[in-house]
């Protein structure tokens, strides 16, 4: 399965390249966006899947939960970010990725994020490490805040979200730096392999943090909702990190 996360996970993130700066950009809301190559690179996951894998559900970000025919439901579920990273790539800022994961009994057995950008592939499967192009990767041995590069994002709502600003400030005031990339599945990619110490938004849905997640707690890291509680990848607010900053990081997010 994770073969074949990685191989649909990279004709998708081709695809994305061959569109750039040429795919049509449609608003979806306020300050949301969706592009063609959203689309065709959903369509192509989605179409790959049901060649091989017919029997097994499908949640993606463009579409949603598919049903299947004849109302079966699977244990296995696949759970699709076609083009993490819509607006940054619909404006050629070219930090965007294609998230896969696969859930059976809702549990995530394989998790791929794919930037087709630097060709950089982050792959896991549950109970067998984390790797970046096949080597292994681990989260950063980081032990404090201050000296602790974090990542957070925005979500589309965030015009109604006040909490948001005093958390970035905060955040800002106690690490060593905050960025923000506008790809989530990679910002959790980038926790696992140890270029962020942690990570934190409110405001994801289950295709951003399904992968990612899997990527960090393979590569030894933590991930949790702001409560302290494992994470459940169909809640909005993630924090996540290499496991050492993150009660710091807790404390500062009540
Ligand atoms: C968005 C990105 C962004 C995050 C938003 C997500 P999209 O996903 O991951 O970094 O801040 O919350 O919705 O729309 O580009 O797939
Ligand atoms: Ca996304
Ligand atoms: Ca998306």
């Amino acid at each position: 399965m994770l073969n074949f996360a990685t191989q649909i996970a990279r004709e998708a993130g081709n695809l994305l390249v061959q569109r750039l700066g040429v795919a049509k950009i449609t608003i979806k809301g306020d300050i949301n966006l969706v592009t063609e190559a959203d689309i065709a690179a959903e369509n192509l996951i989605i179409e790959r899947i049901r060649s091989y894998h017919p029997q097994h559900g499908i949640l993606a970000e463009e579409s949603g939960e598919a049903i299947l025919v004849g109302g079966k439901r699977s244990d296995w579920k696949w759970i699709i970010d076609p083009l993490d990273g819509t607006t940054n790539y619909a404006h050629g800022y070219p930090c965007f990725c294609v998230s896969i994961a696969l859930e059976h009994n809702e549990e995530l057995e394989v998790g791929v994020v794919y930037d087709p950008m630097r060709d950089e592939m982050f792959a896991a499967e549950r109970g067998q490490g984390a790797t970046l192009n096949d080597r292994r990767i681990r989260v950063s041995p980081v032990e404090e805040l201050n000296r602790a590069m974090l990542c957070t994002g925005f979500p589309y709502n965030v015009r109604e979200r006040p909490d948001f600003a005093r958390d970035f400030t905060n955040f800002t005031m106690s690490a060593q730096a905050v960025r923000r990339d506008g790809s989530a599945a990679l910002d959790l990619a980038y926790v696992a392999c140890g270029r962020f110490d942690g990570f934190w938004e409110d405001g994801l849905s289950p295709w951003d943090i399904a992968a990612g997640a899997l990527l960090i707690s393979e590569a030894r890291g933590r991930v949790t909702n702001f409560q302290n509680e494992p994470l459940n990848i169909y809640t909005e607010k993630v924090l996540a990190s290499n496991g050492l900053v993150h009660d710091a990081m807790l404390k500062l997010l009540q």
